[in-house]
């Protein structure tokens, strides 16, 4: 059915289709239906501890004995920079007064560790066939213990150098993240983020030329919605497509009702690639915030500390049902995300491709 079964083969999988790892989107339900429907699911696990990660893909494990990925962000940790973090509070206040959110009240602080010690022990243990990363890859003893328990390492780049660097330090697969993709850019090597930004490719061109600078298997991402783009994809070069925003609208997604709402307007809404919501590159939706204070901004705190400034604001909007403070990650595909339970869309996924690849060979 794939001509290319290299990933496949890796993996242990039947289709080339993973399921982007979404942390706080991306439940179990959906992880394991993408893997028994022959993907490859995945869980973000970035957010959770040790113990959480546990309880989950135990969890994971009771749904599916197919392979399954689990993803962690191998971010700096955020600098501590009163002066800054007091401007982008003061930056904050209007909106605080204008919700009536007493300026007193604590701002949770929202630092996130980065993939550590702690985590890999857990990895050691819980073997997922695929350990997935963003923001580049942990450090190389670290890199060995994961592959020493046998699971296959993957990595976001987002230029050819970062792929040729993710191949270099012992990634087994490399995802090609274009300028189209939903949620944070997983740009790390170059530390100005802005002039990187401004180079960022689309799926388009960062595929063919990925796939020509590395040995190993690419995993294209971004704008990947329908069989068309995953034929696009592997006609590309790609061996595997992860798609992420086209499961948001999945009934078994975790996605918030005005996540839902936001992305069924995704045609007259569109989205940008913003700073503002969490001190990193990240494609979201346009809303209030996104739209005056950015979508970049110099004075952004590290990531993620944004995340925790916002908190009340966001709850406090919630409540009242706007989603002027909601982060709504989103790729520009969006607009061809379908209602439709997960089962089925990967079903549809799949023969949709496969018609079209046919279609293209002239079969
Ligand atoms: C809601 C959302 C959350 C995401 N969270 C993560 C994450 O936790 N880890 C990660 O590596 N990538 C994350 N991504 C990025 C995906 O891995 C992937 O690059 C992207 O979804 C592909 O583009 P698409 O959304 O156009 O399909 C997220 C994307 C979205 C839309």
């Amino acid at each position: 059915m794939w001509s290319d079964r290299r990933l496949l083969e890796l993996f242990g999988i039947e289709h080339p289709i993973v399921l982007a790892p979404m942390a706080g989107f991306a439940t179990v339900e959906l992880a394991s239906i993408v893997s028994n429907a022959g993907g490859l699911g995945s869980i973000g696990c970035a957010t959770m501890d040790p113990q959480i990660a546990t309880d989950t893909i135990a969890q994971l494990r009771r749904l599916t004995i197919k392979p399954v990925s689990l993803n962690f962000f191998c971010h700096e940790p955020a600098k501590v920079d009163s002066g800054r973090e007091r401007a982008w509070h003061d930056r904050l206040s209007p909106y605080y007064r204008e919700l009536g959110i007493d300026e007193a009240t604590p701002r949770p602080r929202t630092d996130l560790a980065p993939f550590g010690s702690a985590m890999c022990e857990f990895i050691e243990d819980a073997r997922p066939e695929v350990v997935s990363f963003h923001f580049g890859l942990p450090a190389p003893p670290l890199v060995a213990r994961i592959k020493a328990v046998g699971c296959r390492v993957i990595s976001s780049a987002t230029t050819v150098a970062e792929a040729r660097w993710l191949e270099d330090h012992g990634a087994d697969a490399v995802i090609a993240q274009g300028y189209e993709a939903g949620g944070h850019r997983g740009m790390f090597l170059d530390r100005d983020q802005n002039r990187a930004l401004a180079a960022q490719l689309g799926t388009f061109e960062l595929v063919p030329q990925i796939a020509d600078a590395v040995g190993v298997p690419v995993i294209a991402a971004g704008g990947i919605a329908d069989g068309r783009g995953i034929a696009a994809a592997l006609t590309l070069g790609a061996s595997a497509t992860q798609i992420g925003t086209a499961f948001l609208l999945c009934p078994e997604a975790a996605t918030p009702p005005l996540h839902r709402d936001a992305l069924r307007q995704a045609h007259e809404v569109g989205t940008v690639v913003t700073n503002v919501l969490s001190g990193r590159p990240a494609r979201a939706m346009v809303t209030r915030l996104v739209a005056e204070l950015g979508p970049l901004s110099d004075a952004a705190p590290d990531f993620p500390l944004p995340m925790g400034e916002l908190a009340p604001l966001r709850a406090v909007a919630e409540r009242k049902g706007s989603r002027d403070f909601t982060s709504i990650w989103a790729g520009q595909g969006a607009a061809l995300a379908r209602e439709l339970p997960a089962k089925a869309l990967m079903q549809t996924l799949v023969k949709e491709a496969v018609e079209r690849l046919k279609r293209v060979a002239g079969g």
